[in-house]
């Protein structure tokens, strides 16, 4: 027996492929430069260059904008400000949305002269070459109108409610009687926690080429979900959908922020429309920090009451977090908290602050990555003040521990849960009976050692999605649906899942991702993608393997079958999580207070695993980001003029891999019959939620000293 097949012997029946670790299908494609990028794709006419004025100001309007010598500069073509640019859609909050709209909503660039952003486009220049165009850029003189704009969070005393949090979350809950329950137990945990801004920045910026034939167009760009790009392109153009094709077969990661279409795409597509000739438009990586998107900032109070056997009474998460004045995010940060452990007495609540800045948007684990470093630090606050082992108290706070497992806040049962079982097997090959349960009692010369761990939850999803599978008279099966692979291995598990229902050799197998002509998907996004698209690949394949059985042989002109697949009445029985925990181990200089993360570990039960190989990176590069959020990564928002300040990779702090020490991972064997027909669950998420708190909880074991505002920088350790 060799190992792969130890590991397909535990796959159950009816599996060779899904389970096995299959080198990325895309994998040469992407290292040798044959897969192209939005901003690489080869048009039929010679494209034109844009590129992206943004404004000096953070809150105002352009009273007078002069773009004649940036008109007659050489090689410049088109200078295009909310003068000249195309009628479009005009923003404002719509007053029927549906969790779905905020990803599709019209959004105008150059609509009006208003300034609701420091670094919002104001100008886009289109010449014959890229430097033309920036060139002729800095010759535009713009005057403007200043307001008072609201850049520090720290003097915003006004908040108010959301009519509800993001993706149709309810914005508040409440069970029992919270304060008169806090009140009275017996130990409390009550605190204040703080997280930044932070940037996400995918490898490939946010660029698109748009190409006009008549009144349709082709939108050439990297996106998670090509149906939010295609409705959003549209409703802001007002043209119909079926006028807008957007390709995107390859994607230099997104994280959140290429769940909606920018200002990129918009530009391109006007100034293309104008032009009559191909344009294409990428962000700077500085323009990327205001222009797509952000993690707002979080206040969060956290409070824990229990009872001297660490049993929990009462559980509170308030938060507020920021969002944009002409455009409303609510991060559910809050909303894990709802299901993760039992009490009796709970209340969750998130409001808004109102700055001067861009919109929030969505990244990775949007609301469990900030609302979980508050949370699984409070918890470790707790057990410190319990003396109680942080796993134990986790334990003895399970909703599944009284044989009900019920989720607390909503009453129904989980599909699975096997948190303790990630604790345990996690502690074991950790060696976490090596940590003092006494902070700073561990040293190794001028170094403090300390160990800490958190939980995670991540909710499962399933979004409605459809796929084509075409058999071909050869024998090649082409797997055809407008999905995205992110970077995530999407199209090496959608191959191991066709493979495994028509029982073919992957290498028969061709996934076809990224048109819009394609049967459409719910995409990559809240790690719903490959539940989804993989889904909807079972269902193509079972039907065409059905039709197949009654014939003889492939027809002379192949065979094809669609397949679908929604949320079905089964799902929303269930309580959908996968959980995990990580635990962290921190060496903290005692002279120069230097963190440096030694280890991790992380354990996760998410379900069946497709495909271990591309599971594992997706785990790994979510506990990276858990070393970033906690000790690392935050934007600076200039108070006087409302710009992000650090702007630019040299001064945005992320985890480099010197900053990384041994990272393991281990996924709990597990099947979920109640997720979907793999018993699959999302993992795309699940590596940085808890990640940081694991790695917070560290440095306080490791010191003594709780740091409560993230990024836990050294100077807040002397
Ligand atoms: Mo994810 S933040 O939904 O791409």
């Amino acid at each position: 027996m060799t190992s792969n097949d130890q590991i397909a012997s535990k796959n159950g029946p009816g599996f060779q492929q899904i389970g096995q670790p299959l080198d990325r299908i895309d994998g040469r494609a992407k290292v040798t430069g044959a897969a192209r990028y939005g901003y690489e794709h080869i048009v039929s006419d010679k494209c034109a260059f844009g590129y992206i004025l943004g404004a000096s100001i953070g809150r105002g309007r352009i009273v007078a904008i002069d773009a004649q010598a940036a008109t007659k500069s050489p090689g410049v073509l088109l200078v295009m400000t909310h003068k000249n640019a195309p009628a479009q859609a005009r923003f404002g909050e719509p007053t029927t949305a549906t969790p779905r709209e905020v990803f599709t909503r019209p959004r105008p660039v150059l609509g009006d002269a208003h300034i609701r952003y420091f670094d919002q486009p104001i100008a886009l220049v289109v010449g014959e070459t890229f430097e033309a165009a920036r060139a002729a850029a800095g010759s535009i003189d713009v005057r403007y109108e200043r307001l008072q704009g609201d850049f520090e969070p720290e003097l915003c005393a006004a908040t108010y409610r959301p009519e509800r949090t993001n993706a149709g979350f309810a914005t508040d809950t409440s069970a029992g009687g919270f304060a008169k329950a806090f009140a009275q137990a017996p130990v409390k945990v009550d605190a204040t926690y703080t997280t930044a801004f932070e940037s996400h920045n995918p490898m490939e910026p946010h660029a698109a080429i748009a190409q006009w034939e008549g009144d349709r167009v082709t939108i050439y760009t990297g996106t998670q979900t090509l149906a939010n790009v295609r409705a959003c392109v549209a409703g802001t153009l007002q043209i119909p959908l079926d006028s807008v094709r957007v390709v995107s077969p390859f994607i230099g990661g997104g994280f959140g922020s290429k769940l909606i279409a920018h200002a990129d795409i918009m530009l391109a597509a006007l100034a293309a429309r104008v032009l009559q000739r191909p344009v294409k438009v990428a962000m700077t990586r500085q323009q990327m920090f205001a222009n797509a998107g952000h993690r707002p900032l979080s206040i969060q109070q956290v409070r824990l009451g229990a009872d001297r056997d660490g049993k929990l009474i009462a559980i509170g998460h308030e938060v507020c977090s920021s969002t944009a004045r002409f455009e409303e995010f609510t991060e559910q940060t809050g909303v894990f908290t709802r299901s993760l452990y039992a009490a009796d007495h709970r209340v969750t609540r998130h409001r808004l602050m109102r700055l001067d800045t861009n919109r929030g948007e969505w990244m990775r684990a949007p609301g469990e990555a900030p609302g979980m470093l508050a949370v699984e630090s409070a918890m470790d606050e707790l057990a410190h003040a319990l003396q109680l082992d942080p796993i134990e108290l986790r334990i003895r706070n399970e909703p599944n521990l009284d044989g009900t497992s019920l989720d607390p806040d909503r009453g129904i049962p989980f599909s699975s849960r096997n948190l303790i079982e990630c604790m345990r097997r996690g502690a074991r090959l950790f060696g976490w009976e090596r940590r003092s349960a006494r902070p700073g009692a561990i040293r190794e010369g001028r170094k403090l050692i300390g160990h800490g761990m958190a939980a995670a939850i991540r909710p499962n999803y399933i979004g409605p999605s459809r796929a084509r599978v075409v058999l071909e008279p050869r024998g090649t099966l082409r797997v055809q649906l407008d999905m995205t692979d992110i970077g995530t291995g999407t199209y090496t598990i959608l191959t191991q899942i066709a493979a495994d229902v028509m029982q073919m050799p992957p290498a028969s197998i061709k996934v076809e991702l990224g048109d819009s002509q394609l049967p459409t998907t719910a995409g990559s996004g809240g790690s719903w993608g490959a539940a989804s698209a993989g889904s909807a690949v079972h269902d193509a394949c079972t039907k065409l393997k059905r039709q197949l059985l009654d014939l003889p042989g492939i027809p002379p002109g192949g065979l094809q079958a669609e397949g679908s697949v929604t949320r079905s009445a089964e799902y929303d029985r269930y309580s959908q999580h996968a959980f995990g925990a990580h635990f962290a181990e921190v060496a903290v200089d005692l002279d120069t207070a230097e963190i440096r993360v030694r280890r991790m570990l992380g354990a996760f039960a998410a379900g069946r695993i497709l495909n271990p190989k591309t599971a594992r990176s997706q785990i790994v590069g979510g506990m990276i980001w858990g070393i970033g959020a906690a000790l690392m990564e935050q934007t600076l928002l200039d108070p006087l003029h409302g710009a992000f300040i650090n702007h630019d990779l040299a001064e945005y702090h992320i985890p480099v891999n010197a900053d990384v020490g041994q990272i393991d991972t281990v996924f709990i064997e597990e099947v979920d019959e109640r997720a979907n027909v793999f018993g699959s669950k999302g993992i795309g998420e699940l590596g940085i939620c808890g990640a940081g708190a694991a790695v917070a909880n560290a440095v306080f074991n490791a010191t003594g000293i709780r740091v409560r505002e993230f990024p836990i920088t050294l100077e807040k350790l002397l």
